[in-house]
């Protein structure tokens, strides 16, 4: 399903920002999947998160644009959703589950020894731009607390002991 309107270049202050052709098609496909293209709305950032690698100011009055729903109701959406990345993050985001479970069973140092590691915390990126670290909710792994989440992989239990292995692998 189409939206009314199908112009998609947005001016924000003197900044303009056009979706990726492709992504407003994949957007516009997603929609057909659902009474309302509001529920389409994750979907829709999601597919601009994984060109840029996080949602542009831009990018939620032109996806608001083509769903056909207001940007503050997008804007909130991806705040609310923390897989949604309003800043620039690094080339990996490393997600820390700090719910009960994982509180529980070693959060605390694990993320010490995350924060020692990468010298950085939440927030935060590498200098070289290759982690970014931000805490997160539940991950639903709590049978393998504490976990955490590195770009889409979920680990569990993870000790500080680990940590090393594990970031090896994203360069
Ligand atoms: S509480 Fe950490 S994964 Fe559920």
């Amino acid at each position: 399903m189409m939206a009314d309107t199908p112009q998609t270049t947005v001016l924000i202050g003197s900044d303009v920002f056009d979706l990726d052709p492709a992504d407003e098609a994949a957007i516009v496909d997603e929609m057909a999947h659902y009474e309302h293209p509001r529920a389409a709305c994750i979907e829709a950032l999601k597919i601009v998160q994984r060109r840029y690698g996080w949602v542009p100011d831009g990018a939620i009055a032109a996806v608001a644009r083509v769903l056909g729903i207001g940007p503050g109701e997008v804007e909130g959406v991806a705040t609310f959703y923390s897989l949604i990345f309003r800043q620039p993050v690094g080339r990996h985001v490393v997600l820390v589950c700090d719910s009960s479970a994982c509180f529980l069973t070693g959060f605390q140092e694990l993320r010490q020894a995350l924060v020692a590691q990468l010298g950085i915390d939440y927030g935060q990126t590498t200098a070289d731009g290759r982690f970014t670290l931000l805490p997160v909710c539940c991950l639903g792994a709590c049978d393998g607390a504490p976990a955490l989440m590195i770009d889409g992989d979920t680990y569990g239990p993870v000790s500080p002991g680990d940590l090393p292995g594990l970031l090896e692998d994203y360069r």
